[in-house]
């Protein structure tokens, strides 16, 4: 006979992925651990067994286990589920809508009520044994205290020298991307680690991929941290989810924390239309393809042999028609779509003419003043000028050929 019930799932939390400051009832629970799981439903009792039975003794009453499962078709839920009639201080969401690692643990302590957050593999790799040296880190004033393969006393049993590379590997580019977060810890690739709940409450998180740690620290408020060696254990029972894609996330999510929406918000500060403005670069590197080739056509003694200057305004001009009619459908589409008779086409045309005329007369005093000048070199001075000239004309057309204001006049 189990003595106690067994508890509904845990409501799934939705919306932000953000965690609350207060709590429910304070003080009832001092520690949240989170364990996320795919297909781990040969390992999920064996965890809750060890972790039950290190932390009863000294948290008895004060600290819950979560199991935050994303439906895995081995119905791991369901077997967790079923192992809170056992272990009262368990409970167990099951995710249909949201995926992936990251999420799953901000899931599971968006729904927490303990002061200290934690998270930890649910297939035994990491050693129960260590979060008591966690939380004594903890409750000695770390804002965030990590379990570390990477320090004395830590490792890894069996990687090959590939994985380790790999790993490592990672390590490193992250230092380069994000040495402020990366570099904060000896070990930011670990899942496993305790951080206190106002470190990060009313932060809002938006991690991608595997690696929690990184969004802690890199969106957190976390002073001081403290970390404690562990040896990855070899899996026992299932498998690990771990793909290419894990790294590539991994180096997407560094890029994001970087530029911590900092795009986004000069963007929507000075309303800035950067989409418009690499499809406007976009075209007129086309442009210069077309030059090219229609300045082959023309002047190469292997075709028509024209005189160079004669064939090179022909080249150029067709390049303008072409970025025209790209810019036309696809940059300003949307603008264009609204003043669709010819008459006005023709107008936008000659205009896009004029303006990119005006910016190869600007083209070729600009490279003359930076190299003749300035005494720059020639291939630096011609690329800062074609890229004032791009803004130029981007800027230009944007507030002459394609503008929004006559919409009505039609
Ligand atoms: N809910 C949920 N959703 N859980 C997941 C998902 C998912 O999409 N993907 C993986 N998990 C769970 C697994 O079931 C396991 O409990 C844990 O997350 C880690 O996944 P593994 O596939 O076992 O990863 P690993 O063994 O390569 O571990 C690496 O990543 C860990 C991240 O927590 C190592 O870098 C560890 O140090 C690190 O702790
Ligand atoms: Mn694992």
């Amino acid at each position: 006979m189990n003595p106690f019930p067994i508890r509904p799932l845990l409501a799934v939390s939705t919306g932000r992925l953000q965690i609350p400051a207060a709590v429910a009832a304070p003080g009832s629970c001092q520690f949240s651990l989170v364990i996320p799981t795919y297909n781990e439903g040969q390992n999920i009792a064996a965890v809750v067994h060890k972790l039950s039975e290190l932390l009863d003794p000294v948290l008895l009453g004060r600290y819950e286990l979560i199991v935050v499962d994303d439906d895995s078709p081995d119905r791991t839920w369901e077997t967790a589920q079923a192992l809170t009639a056992s272990y009262p201080q368990l409970q167990v969401m099951r995710r249909q809508t949201e995926r992936g690692l990251s999420t799953a643990v901000i899931r599971g302590w968006q729904m927490s009520k303990g002061e200290i957050l934690g998270v930890i593999d649910g297939d035994l790799q990491h050693p129960p044994e260590v979060l008591l040296k966690l939380l004594s880190a903890i409750e000695q004033g770390a804002d965030l205290a990590v379990a570390s393969r990477h320090i004395e006393g830590g490792g890894v049993s069996e990687w090959s020298p590939v994985r380790r590379f790999l790993s490592r590997g990672a390590q490193v580019l992250g230092l380069l991307i994000l040495p402020s977060v990366v570099g904060r810890v000896s070990d930011p690739m670990s899942g496993y680690f305790l951080v206190h709940r106002r470190a990060i409450a009313e932060q809002e998180l938006n991690p991608l991929g595997y690696k929690i740690l990184l969004e802690v620290l890199g969106r957190g408020n976390v002073q001081q941290v403290a970390e404690v060696g562990y040896v990855f254990q070899e899996r026992q029972e299932g498998e690990s989810k771990v793909t290419w894609r894990q790294y590539v996330d991994y180096l997407l999510h560094l890029a994001k924390l970087r530029s911590r929406g900092r795009i986004s918000r000069l963007r929507q500060k000075y309303q800035l239309p950067v989409q418009r403005f690499l499809r406007f670069g976009l075209v007129g590197l086309s442009g210069v393809f077309v030059d090219m080739a229609v300045l082959y056509l023309l002047s190469d003694p292997a075709t028509l042999g024209w005189g160079l200057t004669r064939s090179k305004i022909i080249a150029s001009e067709i390049a303008i028609i072409n970025n025209f009619l790209w810019n036309d459908r696809w940059t300003f589409g949307d603008i264009s779509r609204q003043q669709s008779g010819w008459k006005q086409r023709l107008k936008r045309l000659l205009k896009f003419n004029l303006i990119c005329l005006a910016g190869l007369i600007l083209n070729v005093l600009l490279l003359n003043l930076l190299f003749n000048g300035f005494g720059l070199n020639r291939y630096l001075a011609n690329l800062i000028a074609i890229a004032a000239v791009t803004l130029w004309n981007f800027w230009l057309n944007l507030k002459l050929s394609w503008r929004v204001t006559d919409t009505g006049g039609a």
